[in-house]
């Protein structure tokens, strides 16, 4: 890090987090977090109203902690990024608001940030800046896609998605089914470790060769979702500790397995020998672990982002911004929030508010 790199500050409130993050070029300096989960728990789901109002109380003490941990003033700041799309339009607006005021009053650039671009953005963090082309595995509590990146700002292609469930959702939902607490991906990656995986076989969504014909880069995760649940209601409904490891387990495989298999294909079929990992699910072990040897074996180099910085945080966000404000763009007076912002939309108008995060 030298001191001559630009000194970005990222705001993300696009659900139930309120995150300000600070970089140094591709370097973290801060990444204050305030959650309002427990504010939401007894409504089973993110309420958007409470969220804004948590993110506006939040957004104040966040901005002076990351600014104290980094060891800087805003009047030192070059640019400042917000997480414009997709997520809950409140939320996302008192983030985005915060934004504009700041980039008016020190009189610096302002970015809108996809969030997805985001995720995939942050690998920066432990590798340095992104070398594309490259594939990208993004895979989180509310995405699950597989990308061609020439240019994380301008072009993202998308080669497949989810046809239903999320693969951070699948990990939720079973998780729920077998009396884990949520987010139950972290839970079902402990429990899995001490499980035998060969207890049942799950099915892989998407692995058939007619499935493969039509869908070759897309992934499905509702029938293994249903699989675990007969598996659990067959044990009478509250598998005991051993079952919820092997469950886990074998639940896991099938989900890591078809990530795997999808995310080197697209390598091979594309010819781009880089893949990038990005999202909450992106932290799971054996994930981990089974496509650092599936990269090794296919020649693919693999950039795996710490495990700490896969689930949401800002610096991702002040990262993303990096080479647009390199460029001397600047998102100005025109940056609105988006609901919803599909990677590959190069525009930044506002979308139609629709979207909650409700699981
Ligand atoms: O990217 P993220 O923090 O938020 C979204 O943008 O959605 O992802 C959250 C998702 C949750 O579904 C959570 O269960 C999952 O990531 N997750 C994991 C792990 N850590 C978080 N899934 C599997 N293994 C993990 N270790
Ligand atoms: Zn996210």
């Amino acid at each position: 890090m030298t001191r001559d790199e630009p000194l970005v500050l990222g705001i993300e409130t696009s659900c139930d987090e309120t995150g300000v993050g600070i970089v140094r070029g591709t370097t973290l300096l801060a990444d204050a977090v305030a959650s309002s989960v427990e504010e939401h728990a007894r409504f089973g789901g993110v309420v958007p109203e409470v969220a804004s109002r948590a993110h506006l109380e939040a957004m104040v003490p966040m901005l002076e902690r990351a600014c104290g941990d980094a060891q800087v003033r805003l009047s030192d700041l070059d640019a400042i990024a917000v997480t414009a799309g997709p997520g809950l339009v409140g939320a996302l607006l008192v983030g985005v608001s915060a934004a504009k005021a700041l980039g008016l009053a020190l009189g610096k650039p302002v970015y809108g940030v996809n969030h997805l671009a985001a995720h995939v953005a942050v690998d920066q963090l432990e590798h340095g800046p992104l070398v594309e082309p490259t594939v990208a595995l993004l895979v989180s509590g509310g995405h699950s896609s597989l990308l061609l990146v020439p240019d994380i700002t301008d072009e993202v292609i998308p080669l497949g998605a989810t046809l239903d469930d999320a693969a951070g959702e699948a990990f939720d939902k079973v998780a729920r089914v077998l009396g884990l607490p949520f987010p139950g991906g972290p839970w079902i990656d402990r429990e899995a470790q001490h499980g035998d995986a060969a207890f049942v076989d799950f099915p892989r969504g998407l692995t058939s060769p007619r499935d493969l014909d039509r869908h070759r880069y897309d992934f499905s995760f509702s029938g293994l979702k249903t699989a675990v649940a007969d598996v659990v209601r067959a044990q009478g409904g509250r598998p005991a500790a051993d079952e919820v490891r092997r469950i886990a387990a074998a639940f896991q495989r099938s989900v890591v397995s078809s990530l795997v298999r999808k995310s080197l294909s697209a390598c091979g079929q594309t010819g781009v020998r880089r893949l990038t990992l990005g999202g909450g699910v992106a932290a799971n072990g054996w994930l981990r672990a089974a496509m650092a040897e599936a990269c090794v074996g296919a020649g693919v180099e693999l950039f795996l982002p710490a495990r700490s910085d896969c689930t949401d945080n800002a610096a991702m966000v002040g990262l993303a911004a990096l080479p647009r404000l390199l460029r001397g763009e600047d998102d100005g007076g025109t940056l609105a929030a988006r609901s919803t912002w599909p990677l590959g939309d190069p525009s930044r108008e506002p979308g139609i508010p629709d979207s909650a995060c409700f699981r």
